[in-house]
């Protein structure tokens, strides 16, 4: 397995590939595998000749306030776990490399990078459709794989793909999750044990709205403020938003009819978690 720091390294790889006719999957990620990543990993694995992990923290799309430079990072954990999963190259680009000093160029995408989480991090989507076009760009993939976990980046991400015809395959893959619901994440390891314990509320209210629903309560404004007196029981939780939206343009509805997203964010003491899912009243 290869590690690239370079990023013509990486394009030269890539373009290799490519030229014998070789399928190229990317999961990108920001390291700290866990399970969750690992479920993209071994669906680009089965789909593709070769897999590309790409390792980043990215700096543009952390807030001043947020926790890029606590955020965790262990290269070598990280390499070990791609190499059992039969990963051919990561890409571990240098953030100088990434953003030189004179780096000027950003990709925003309108409206929806301003909703649900974009609210309270304020310009994070942007960091994250830049990234993402960066990595498009260098690794030129035929497939990138992403989660549902993280719903609103999907949706940003295929918008981005269908704007700016990137010649790329977007995969979204469902939600890997601990015994107890609790959505796999690297920041889990910033919980103390209450608060590990409390974080399974995120799940369980989802549920809650879910069979809500196929019992018949439409009106989304009641099923919003019923999970929110189950999350507001949690003494370490405090609600960020509640949404129940559209699944493409995210836009709130007002009563559930057809498929919608219902996506939340939660502070578990000083850690801000996310969770989805998608209810439909029908089944
Ligand atoms: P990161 O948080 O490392 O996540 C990388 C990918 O793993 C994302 O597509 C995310 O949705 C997926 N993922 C995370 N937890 C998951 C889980 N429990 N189940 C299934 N998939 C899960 O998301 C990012 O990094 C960054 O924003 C990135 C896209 C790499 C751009 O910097």
């Amino acid at each position: 397995m290869l590690i690239m720091r370079d990023i013509k390294q990486m394009q030269d790889f890539s373009r290799k590939v490519k030229r014998r006719g070789r399928s190229l999957g990317l999961v990108p990620t920001m390291g700290a595998l866990h399970e969750g990543h690992l479920s993209l990993i071994r669906k680009a694995r089965h789909d593709n000749d070769k897999v590309v992990v790409s390792i980043f923290v990215n700096p543009a799309q952390f807030g001043p306030a947020e926790d890029y430079r606590r955020y965790p990072r262990n290269l070598k954990h990280d390499a070990d776990l791609c190499k059992k999963e039969g990963v051919d190259a990561i890409f571990y680009p240098d953030a100088k490399k990434m953003y030189p000093d004179d780096y000027k160029t950003f990709v925003s995408v309108q409206d929806l990078s301003e909703l649900l989480c974009g609210k309270s991090r304020h310009g994070h989507f942007r960091g994250v459709a830049t990234v993402v076009t960066k990595l498009f760009n260098i690794v030129e993939p035929d497939t990138a794989y992403f989660g549902q976990k993280d719903a609103q980046q999907s949706i940003i991400v295929r918008k981005i793909v269908r704007d700016l015809n990137i010649p790329v395959k977007i995969k979204v893959m469902p939600t890997v999750r601990e015994k107890d619901g609790l959505a796999l994440s690297s920041r889990n390891a910033y919980l103390n044990k209450q608060e590990r314990k409390d974080a399974s509320v995120l799940y369980q209210s989802l549920k809650l709205a879910e069979l809500l629903t196929k019992g018949g309560l439409k009106a989304t404004d009641r099923i919003i403020s019923r999970i929110s007196e189950v999350i507001q029981k949690k003494k370490t939780a405090k609600i960020d938003y509640i949404a129940i939206v559209d699944t493409e343009n995210l836009k709130a509805q007002k009563k559930v009819s057809g498929s919608c997203l219902i996506a939340l964010a939660v502070w578990i003491g000083r850690t801000r978690l996310i969770d989805n899912i998608i209810i439909c009243p029908k089944n």
